[in-house]
């Protein structure tokens, strides 16, 4: 296996998050918390883990907390070492410390593919890996890592794919093309959010891509699309015409963190992994049972 030579990855977290109102009114539904951290930090800990070292966070007004986040807080540091919970210092530090962020300022949230180009200067040329912040992916391999084996071999852009209800094609972008390995799909279409019938398959997009730092001129020509966005996977179109893109199906469990029932379920799953907590929600799962 190749090792990658991407180290920056791309986080667009400048999303309205109206799935999420009204909470999300004034807190950014990435720092909405599975357990007692919040969503984006299991992302950026992913990133990290797969070697990405280089995160450009694209924000927008009122995300300011999740900028915050990834610094450190000498102050609180302070405070909590001088009254004696050292553990907890260690681990606010060991957050403020986790990555080194840069961050851009999407000023309008005119989609996706108009997010990723906001970090064009801070990309350069290079290719890049992108996360999104609200698709969570508990793997042993990191999902972005296993992205980025095949982009070692292939080149182009990989994109992450997960088999979906045929009826729940219109939530994502989905793909069609030709099978080259066990998990491994050649793709020779890209349709975003298209009814049932249209769906050239049931393999859709989560929130994993690598992408060649040529994506960000593309984008650049890419006209508004579906719901008047720039869509990425309307960029992500001219690389499959030119048999340039592929599809992986990671090994991993995903959970969508941008709507209620979703963050629920990443919430009990990883409480679950946790000895101290996971007891106390099997009682609570016995407890609501049959209300
Ligand atoms: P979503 O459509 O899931 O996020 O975009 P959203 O727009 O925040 O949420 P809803 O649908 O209104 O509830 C996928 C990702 O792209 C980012 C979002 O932050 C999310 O991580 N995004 C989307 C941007 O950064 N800018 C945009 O203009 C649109």
């Amino acid at each position: 296996m190749m090792a990658s030579r991407v180290r920056k990855a791309v986080l667009p977290v400048a999303g309205l998050g109206t799935r999420f109102l009204p909470v999300t009114k004034a807190v950014p539904k990435e720092m909405l918390p599975i357990c007692d951290r919040p969503g984006i930090e299991l992302i950026v800990a992913e990133a990290v883990e797969a070697g990405l070292t280089e995160l450009i966070l694209v924000v927008a007004r009122g995300k300011e907390a999740i900028v915050d986040y990834f610094h450190r807080s000498p102050a609180l540091e302070a405070h909590l070492e001088a009254t004696g919970k050292l553990e907890l210092a260690r681990e606010v530090r060991r957050v403020g410390e986790l990555a080194t962020v840069m961050t851009m300022r999407q000023e309008e949230a005119l989609g996706l593919g108009h997010a990723v180009r906001t970090a064009a200067a801070a990309v350069g040329d290079d290719d890049f890996a992108v996360l999104l912040g609200d698709d969570v992916i508990d793997a042993a391999q990191p999902a972005i890592g296993q992205l980025l084996d095949v982009h070692a071999e292939r080149g182009g852009c990989v994109v992450a794919l997960m088999p979906v209800p045929p009826d729940q094609t219109n939530r994502y972008g989905v793909i069609g093309g030709e099978r080259v390995g066990e998990r491994l799909t050649h793709i020779a279409v890209m349709v975003e959010k298209p009814p049932p019938a249209e769906a050239p398959s049931n393999l859709s997009i989560v929130g994993r891509y690598v992408l060649p730092g040529r994506i960000m001129r593309i984008l650049a020509q890419t006209k508004p699309g579906r719901g008047g966005e720039i869509q990425l996977t309307d960029a992500l179109a001219v690389l499959a015409a030119e048999g340039q893109a592929w599809g992986l199906e990671f090994e991993g469990e995903r959970f969508d963190t941008g709507n209620v029932l979703g963050l629920l379920r990443a919430n009990l799953h990883y409480a679950l992994k946790r000895p101290e907590l996971a007891d106390g929600v099997r009682a609570l799962l016995q407890e609501f049972e049959g209300r």
